[in-house]
This record gives C-alpha cells, sequence and structure tokens, in this order.
C-alpha cells in the first residue's frame, strides 16, 4: 500500500519531508450522544498527512474541525474507521501507551490560549515537559530555546494575565514546541487574535513548517490557509473538496526553492 511513497518523491523536491505518510484516517467517524441527540460530527474521513507537511482544514462551525484535531492528537478516540500514526494501528495502543504519544509527539496550540494563570511563562512551557520526567538541565535548555523562537524569552517571570494576546499565544507555540513533537496542532490559532498578532503567529509557523514540522491547523481565514501546502474543506463531517496551494506558489515564486 505504501509502496508508491518509497519513489518517485524525490523530484517534486519540496520542503514536505520524506513523503512518508505520518497520519492516515480511513473512514474515520465520530458519533456523540447526548440526552436523545445523536451527533454524526464525523461522517467517515480519509485523510494522508505526511511528515514534513502543512495541511489546513477549514469548513463551517460544526462541521467537525475540532473534533478531528482531537482524534488526530489522541485526545478522542472515532466511533469507527482507522487511524494509522507514523504506520501503527492507534486502536491497538493502550492507555498509557496513548498518553505518552499525546504528550511527547504532539504539541496542541488552542484558539483560547491555554496558559496556566498560576504559572508564570517559564514554568508554563516547562510543564509538559516536567511530564514527561525530563531532568531539570534539559527542561531549561528547551523552555530558553523555544521561548526564544518565539520572542518571548525577555518575559519569563511574566503571568499570562501580564502579556498581550499575541505575546499569550506565542508562549503557548513555545510550549508546543518545546517538547519537540513530531506533530503540531493548531485550533484556529489566530481566532482571539488581531491581524497584526496573526500574521506573527502565522509566520511563526511557516517558519517551523520550512525547518520541517508537520502541522494541521484548523482556521476559517482562507489567508492563512493558503500559508499552508493544502486546504481540506469539511462539510458535515465529511471532506468534500482540497486545495493544493504548492502549485500556485510556484507560478508566483518560482525563485523559492
Ligand atoms: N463532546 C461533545 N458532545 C456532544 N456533541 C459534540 C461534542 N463535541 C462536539 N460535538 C458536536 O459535534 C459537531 C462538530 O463539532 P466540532 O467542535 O468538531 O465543530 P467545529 O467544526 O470545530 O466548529 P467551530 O468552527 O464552531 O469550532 C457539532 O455539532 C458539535 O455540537
Ligand atoms: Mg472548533
Amino acid at each position: 500500500m505504501e509502496t508508491n511513497l518509497q519513489t518517485g518523491v524525490e523530484q517534486a523536491g519540496k520542503s514536505h519531508g520524506s513523503g512518508e505518510v505520518l497520519i492516515r484516517l480511513e473512514g474515520v467517524t465520530k458519533v456523540f450522544y447526548t440526552d436523545e441527540v445523536e451527533t454524526h460530527a464525523l461522517a467517515g474521513v480519509h485523510l494522508d498527512i505526511k511528515k514534513g507537511e502543512y495541511v489546513s482544514i477549514s469548513g463551517p462551525s460544526g462541521c467537525g474541525k475540532s473534533t478531528l484535531l482531537s482524534i488526530i492528537g489522541l485526545l478522542d478516540s472515532p466511533t469507527d474507521g482507522k487511524y494509522w500514526l507514523d504506520g501503527a494501528p492507534v486502536e491497538s495502543l493502550n492507555l498509557s501507551e496513548r498518553s505518552r504519544i499525546r504528550n511527547r509527539e504532539v504539541g496542541f496550540i488552542f484558539q483560547s490560549f491555554n496558559l496556566i494563570g498560576d504559572l508564570n511563562v517559564y514554568e508554563n512551557v516547562e510543564l509538559p515537559l516536567t511530564y514527561r520526567g525530563m531532568p531539570s538541565a534539559e527542561r531549561k535548555q528547551r523552555v530558553m530555546e523555544s521561548l526564544e523562537r518565539v520572542g518571548m524569552a525577555h518575559r519569563v517571570r511574566h503571568y499570562p494575565s501580564q502579556l498581550s494576546g499575541g505575546q499569550q499565544q506565542r508562549v503557548a507555540v513555545a510550549r508546543a514546541l518545546a517538547g519537540d513533537p513530531a506533530i503540531l496542532l493548531a485550533d484556529e490559532p489566530t481566532g482571539n487574535l488581531d491581524s497584526k498578532n496573526g500574521e506573527a503567529v502565522m509566520e511563526l509557523l511557516r517558519e517551523l513548517h520550512r525547518e520541517g514540522a508537520t502541522i494541521c491547523m484548523v482556521t476559517h481565514d482562507p489567508r492563512y490557509a493558503r500559508h499552508a501546502d493544502r486546504t481540506v474543506h469539511l462539510f458535515d463531517g465529511r471532506i468534500v473538496d482540497e486545495q493544493d496551494h504548492r502549485a500556485h506558489d510556484e507560478e508566483e515564486n518560482p525563485s523559492v526553492s
């Protein structure tokens, strides 16, 4: 099934990595049962995301975007269908394997930043590394490196309430990065930001992608969606359309390597 991925990928010369599939969803459904209501949040999603690819997900409110990200990030399980992560069927993982992968391989960035108000910037970024049992010297190095990446190293002792929205989101990006995850999942990361701060966070994601990060981002904003390699359009829990942005970029900007 994957043999076609071994060959013919290099000639594309793109930044989306080796062509290996990192995430494969086949016929994934998700049904929520609340009282008498049955909601089919996902109704048979097929999706492959390659290592190093940057995919954006768009679609109207309630179409299943966040549900899809939760499943990809192992925060939730499909009702039906198959999910392979890096070649391994996720359904065969036990609880502790799931949480280990969630903690080590996945970085989450949310619309509402989700920083812990009682912890300062340094401690917020450090927390997931502490959960992993990483020694403190290594934690310190990782925390400072990732805060420098996002331009927030000068604010380590600040608390979230003392930061602007854009700064809080940059700290949230640093927290997601610090663990060096295999995939970054971002759910409307610019939803609570003005356009200037939104641009800055998007530029950060692009930079991470250029350096090889695999990114899956939900956004309502077509300007930001175009930053991705491709956009997947969801409607009523199904993928109804896909747009490849790479071909256009090439035409507009042929000298970009
Ligand atoms: N925990 C839950 N229990 C019951 N229903 C849920 C739950 N989570 C989501 N849903 C329902 O599943 C559908 C998809 O929700 P989801 O949050 O994935 O939408 P979305 O595309 O992210 O929307 P938005 O753009 O508004 O964030 C919605 O109808 C929602 O009400
Ligand atoms: Mg959502």
